[in-house]
């Protein structure tokens, strides 16, 4: 599949925001807080008829780069590879010594490719979704494949 990698510019973020709003509100809640992610720096692979068939949001605080939002809307074709180097490239082209982000545990693609993507789990938060649900109701209790959402687990990769 071809596609490129390129930063949002101000004609993707209607986009975005509705990328965004299709996990359930404007916002994402990481770590107990509420992140208006359609707003954060990102990258969008994109086709070369202009589709856009991929999203990836972050944010840099200090020298911690956090992956808000992962999404590959073609699955298994490099696109999510693709984002990740590019969040990469921009945590250490900014001086980052970490780069991070949370899955659930229900999430077995997301926990399966960020390890072989090098990234080692660095905590997991027991129970952490009950209070995301608090800020998000939206959360659903049970995930699509079944698996009850409980945990935050989170990932890092050192740079
Ligand atoms: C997790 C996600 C971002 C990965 O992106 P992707 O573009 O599908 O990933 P890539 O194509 O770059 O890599 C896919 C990997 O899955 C493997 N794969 C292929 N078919 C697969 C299948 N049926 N099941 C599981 N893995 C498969 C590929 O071989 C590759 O692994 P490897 O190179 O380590 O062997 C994507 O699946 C996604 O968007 N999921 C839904 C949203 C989500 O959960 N985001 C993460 C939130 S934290």
């Amino acid at each position: 599949m071809d596609f490129i990698v390129k930063d949002a510019g101000d004609g993707d973020r209607a986009w975005i925001l509705e990328k965004i709003r299709d996990w359930g509100a404007d916002f994402v809640v990481t770590r107990g807080r509420r992140v208006y992610a359609a707003e954060l720096s990102a990258f969008i692979a994109q086709e070369a008829n202009s589709k856009r068939v991929g999203l990836l949001t972050y944010e840099i605080i200090g020298d911690q780069c956090e992956v808000v939002t992962l999404d590959a809307f073609v699955q298994f074709s490099g696109i999510g590879t693709a984002l990740m180097k590019e969040a990469e490239r921009a945590a250490r082209d900014a001086g980052c010594r970490r780069l991070w982000l949370i899955t659930t545990n229900d999430n077995i693609d997301a926990i399966r490719f960020y390890q072989r993507r090098g990234m080692t789990i660095a905590a997991i938060h027991i129970g952490a979704v009950a209070y995301s649900r608090k800020l998000k109701p939206s959360i659903p209790e049970v995930a699509a494949n079944g698996i009850p959402l409980r945990d935050e687990i989170e990932f890092e990769m050192m740079l």
